[in-house]
């Protein structure tokens, strides 16, 4: 049968992920030694994975399709993307959560004009003001979101806090950080799961269980 091919999300998660596989007794070489190259296989010996390395919400894109079999993805994506698949493992790596923040000192609530918010979640930020019973105006922003309400841009932002360092360095502050608590999820497509049961629930035990020894 051909190699189960495994979408990561490049960057921190990829490299959490490859750590794992390791442990796991994946022999990562290829991914290591990548270069330019996106479909990398991998193997333990006994059975082998081809990694693809794409972009947290191209991740999902793939498994949905059924062109990967499993996905390693943030819970932040899948939450503003999330369809139709199985999340089947939280690897605990990849910690985060979102929270709402504005400039240091300014009282978001006051005052009854129609707030704009910045953000890179518009349906998570929509969903949490809905939740609030709050009409917002939402502006798509692409990355450093925190940009938006020093240039005057929004209100407010609703982002991904890992460290709080980003927010502190540029003046910002958490208004409210409850709104979800984040890690990286192992997900997979519901085809798969049932023709690659046996294959699929191996390798995330597997997992698991180095996840449990870190
Ligand atoms: C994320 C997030 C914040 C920062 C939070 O950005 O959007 O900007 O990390 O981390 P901290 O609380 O530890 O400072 P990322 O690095 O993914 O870059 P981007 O916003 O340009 O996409």
């Amino acid at each position: 049968m051909k190699p189960l091919r495994i979408a990561l999300t490049k960057g921190r998660l990829e490299k959490d992920t490859v750590k794992l596989l390791e442990s796991a007794g994946y022999d990562c070489t290829a991914v290591h030694e990548k270069g330019r190259r996106l479909i990398l296989p991998i193997s333990s010996g006994e059975s082998e994975i081809n990694i693809v390395l794409a972009k947290a919400a191209d991740v999902i894109t793939y498994v949905e399709n059924g062109v990967c079999d499993l996905g390693v993805v943030g819970k932040d994506t899948i939450m503003e993307n999330g369809r139709s698949f199985y999340e089947i493992l939280d690897l605990g790596f990849g910690k985060c959560r979102f929270a709402l923040a504005g400039k240091k000192g300014k009282d978001f609530y006051s005052g009854y004009n129609e707030k704009t918010i910045a953000t890179k979640y518009p349906n998570v930020t929509r969903t949490f003001f809905e939740g609030k019973g709050m009409d917002i105006r939402i502006i798509k922003i692409e990355g450093s979101v925190e940009l938006a309400p020093l240039l005057g841009l929004s209100d407010a932002i609703v982002d991904i806090v890992e460290t709080g360092s980003t927010l502190k360095e540029n003046g910002l502050e958490i208004i409210e950080d409850n709104v979800a608590p984040i890690s990286a999820r192992l997900i997979a497509n519901t085809a798969s799961l049932k023709l690659r049961k046996n294959e699929i629930e191996q390798l995330a035990a597997k997992m698991e269980e180095e996840r449990a020894k870190q």
